[in-house]
């Protein structure tokens, strides 16, 4: 996840092939009718010209096409691995994270289920209308309680006056992923202040893929039938609300496109008298509008209002499901939902063992909450990422593929981003492996043929319409770090173990793609000098931005090069690569492959003697140079609508070490490079305690507070992101080498291990604290307060917390 990626505009490259200047037409010597002996000659040369032309254009047209190749290899995931017949488990499941709650099976067009509502009877108008999770409903607070990732759910949303549960769980049955059943209730805070409400189940149909058709009683709107070619026939029962005094409505209509539903619903409401005296106005559906123009209804709402407290069931059976005993609905659903919680806690338990570390009941319970909302933001997206390359002109799409992936937040971020999805596999495989292996796999078959992928996906309607479309386009120059190695490193040798004819199978088809991706990092983000490495993608045409942002290493605006060049070498990326190398080497010996190369890579990256000389800045020693004068603004102009701050340069850039103690430094240290042995090791340790530099109570602080650019904004706008705040991932990685070193024999084992304890401990109590206080877990903590800050819930990363209390590193 990178904030500001949103703030990324790419340059159109202008380039010059094309309109390169050929001879001036005036100079054409055979212009002016001289004719017969040049004749042949002239048709030769134009037939050479016309061949080397296409020739050219050909290649021309191959370079345009590299960004979009798929890379030539067996993918991971076959076009059945997600089907009802191979893997009718995860077939149906709450694969739209960005909805307060959605199902959709994973089929690519398939159908989508899900939940709206709305509180009646105040004064706004329209009152809002609850569907996306955004964090500007201001909600107390809401996260999956219980979530396995497969069978079912428990979530709790806390409005001011109210609370929403939504659980569900699904049957097994049929050829077609078998049923499911949500239970959804609406319970008022304060009994005594009657609140009124709208609840809003649909069914949506992802363009023409497939048939609706309402089924209605009096006018009433029992269930939808449907039908599609992934799901066979279906039928969504929307049974009697348990309430008096309810009002039913629904609306039978059309939607273009699967980002509409919330504005079509809207449009579709009128007002009606709530009571018989007609003073009290409230909002209902319209009933039947289905444009004449298409093909039939592809949108079905039904609506109840009533006043709280009210439960409805919705039971989605697929009709290949014959032999059903009983439908999901009421008693039944109660027992299976019981029997699947009493399972989720009891592997819980077995997997983390919070109560041997003798946790409290609360903090469990907040670990489970955070462990769910990972497993319940796993969304499943299909569509193509928007790309370009040196050689496009344009953005080009890249090829539609399905993407399985958890998100870093329900609200902020719901989509695919690399480097995220890396850190999010070690708490999911922590939990269950084979989503992991599934996951990984769709990532890495989204590889081109150079090895990339892009960072960011963005697919579908829906993923699209949260980000403006000038900010979708990936860059195939830009890597991000290959976070993906630290999952893999257990997971391969636990498939290794396993000896099962599907992993053989798995890693057969992992293993080059891997090569080709470590490959990718390995060439095409090397710097200037011998074994450096370098980020790429910044730009040094940026004005805004006092420090051009770093958008590929992950760290956006974590301080680097004040003048992007070629010369740049990073460290953090120099380590990656070395654990990659090392991971690799591990990888290939125990597949029986070539593993000396990557040994001798990993040797050599890690050698701490040269990475001292290429990396170490020795204290004392540092050079300054003159700060950028604060707020330089454009010169006023009255045509200049642009008055942003822009950045001024004051004197000639040299070449330096970067002196900003923080995350980036730690790297040789966090990706346990740094020699056991090693005095560095002991300096680093010293660093870390040190509350002037990156000790807090809190956890680890992205930058030293003694650095300059320590909670410095890098643009007028953007409040500092990695210069002080506390990010949980990075923490993950320092517990797990503290962790580390601690465990083995040296000088400095015993101090690792003290601050390994102390560590631990504050970034555990202060995400509990801060999700006690807020109801929330967040995207990162301020390292004076250890106040939640940025966006939220954020269960991507920072619920790693969750092996950080299970100590699973
Ligand atoms: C899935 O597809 C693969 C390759 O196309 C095929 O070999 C396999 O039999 C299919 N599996 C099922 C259950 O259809
Ligand atoms: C990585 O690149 C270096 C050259 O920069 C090369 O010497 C080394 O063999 C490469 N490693 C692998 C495993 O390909």
């Amino acid at each position: 996840m990178s904030k500001n990626e949103l703030r990324h505009r790419p340059k159109t490259k202008q380039r010059g092939a094309l309109t390169s200047n050929g001879p001036d037409s005036s100079n054409w010597p055979y212009a002016h009718g001289r004719m017969d002996p040049y004749a042949k000659v002239i048709g030769i040369s134009v037939l050479v010209i016309t061949s080397a032309l296409i020739g050219i254009f050909r290649y021309q047209q191959y370079l345009r096409d590299i960004v979009i190749t798929p890379l030539d290899s067996p993918r991971i995931i076959l076009d059945n691995s997600s089907s009802p017949d191979v893997n009718p488990e995860k077939f149906w499941g709450t694969y739209r994270p960005h909805t307060y709650f959605g199902m959709k099976s994973r089929h690519k067009t398939s159908p989508v289920f899900g939940l709206m509502w709305m509180i009646q009877l105040t004064n706004r108008m329209p009152p809002p209308l609850r569907h996306w999770c955004n964090q500007g409903d201001g909600l107390e607070g809401y996260i999956w309680q219980m979530h396995d990732g497969v069978s079912f759910g428990i979530q709790e949303i806390r409005e001011k006056l109210y609370t929403v549960k939504t659980e569900f769980v699904k049957q097994a049955g049929g050829s077609h992923g078998g049923d499911w059943s949500a239970r959804i209730s609406f319970v008022p805070k304060d009994p005594s202040t009657p609140v009124v409400l709208s609840s809003f189940f649909y069914a949506a149909l992802d363009g023409d893929n497939g048939k609706l058709e309402p089924v209605l009683v009096n006018n009433r709107l029992r269930s939808v039938r449907g039908s599609h070619e992934g799901l066979g026939d279906f039928e969504l029962l929307l049974p009697k609300v348990e309430s008096s005094g309810q009002k039913e409505s629904y609306l039978v209509t059309y939607a273009n496109q699967l980002d509409q539903l919330e504005d079509i619903s809207i449009a579709g409401m009128g007002v009606e008298a709530w009571d018989s005296a007609r003073t009290l106005p409230y909002f209902s559906l319209a009933g039947r509008r289905v444009p004449k123009d298409v093909p039939g209804p592809n949108y079905i709402v039904k609506q109840v209002t009533t006043t709280l407290p009210f439960t409805m069931e919705v039971v989605f059976q697929s009709a290949s499901f014959a032999d059903r005993q009983n439908q999901l609905s009421g008693n039944v659903f109660s027992s299976l939902l019981e029997q699947r919680k009493k399972e989720f806690n009891d592997r819980f338990e077995e997997t983390f063992r919070l109560n041997e570390k003798e946790y409290s009941e609360r903090e469990i319970n907040f670990a489970k909450a955070a462990l769910s909302n990972m497993l319940g933001g796993i969304g499943y997206f299909y569509g193509s990422s928007l790309v370009q390359s040196s050689y496009n002109r344009e953005p080009v799409s890249y090829w539609e593929a399905p993407l399985y992936t958890a998100v870093p937040s329900r609200p902020f971020f719901p989509r695919g981003f690399l480097w995220d999805e890396g850190f999010h596999n070690l708490l999911i495989s922590a939990w269950d492996q084979e989503i992991s292996k599934d996951i990984i796999g769709h990532w890495m078959d989204l590889m081109n043929t150079e090895g990339w992928i892009p960072r960011e996906q963005i697919l579908g309607p829906e993923a699209r319409k949260k980000v403006p479309s000038e900010f979708v386009v990936q860059r195939n120059t830009n890597a991000n770090p290959p976070t993906f190695f630290l999952p893999l490193q257990r997971l391969i040798k636990n498939m290794i173990k396993s000896n099962k004819q599907e992993d053989k199978v798995y890693l057969t088809a992992l293993y080059p793609r891997l090569k080709t991706w470590f490959n990718y990092y390995n060439t095409s983000q090397n710097g200037k000098l011998p074994f450096t490495y370098r980020w790429h993608g910044r730009d040094p045409t940026v004005t805004k931005q006092l420090n051009p942002l770093t958008l590929a290493s992950g760290l956006d605006d974590y301080p680097r090069a004040s003048h992007p060049t070629d010369e740049e070498r990073h460290v953090d990326l120099r380590c990656w690569i070395a654990f990659a190398a090392g991971v690799m080497a591990d990888i290939a010996r125990t597949l029986g492959q070539d593993w000396q190369e990557y040994e001798a890579t990993h040797k050599l990256l890690s050698d701490n003697k040269l990475l001292d000389k290429l990396h170490w800045s020795p204290k004392g020693q540092q050079l300054e140079k003159p700060k950028p004068p604060p707020n330089p603004k454009h010169p006023h102009n009255s045509f200049n609508m642009d008055m942003d701050k822009i950045r001024v340069v004051l004197s000639e850039p040299t070449l330096q070490f970067v002196n900003a103690l923080g995350y980036v430094s730690l790297f040789p240290f966090l990706l346990r490079i740094v020699d056991v042995e090693s005095p560095k090791l002991n300096y680093i340790l010293r660093d870390i305690t040190d509350p002037n530099k990156l000790w807090t109570d809190y956890g680890l602080r992205s930058i030293s507070r003694s650095s300059k650019f320590y909670g410095r904004y890098n643009t007028e706008h953007d409040p500092p992101y990695w210069r002080g705040p506390i990010w949980i991932n990075m923490n993950y990685l320092c517990l797990s080498a503290l962790r580390h070193y601690s465990l083995l024999p040296g000088p400095y084992q015993d101090k690792a291990k003290s601050v390994y304890e102390d560590l631990r401990k504050n970034v555990v109590q202060n995400i509990i604290k801060e999700y006690e206080r807020t109801g929330y877990i967040w995207e990162n903590y301020h390292d004076k307060t250890g106040e939640g800050k940025g966006s939220h819930p954020f269960t991507g990363w920072s619920a790693l917390v969750v092996l950080i209390m299970a100590e699973k590193y």
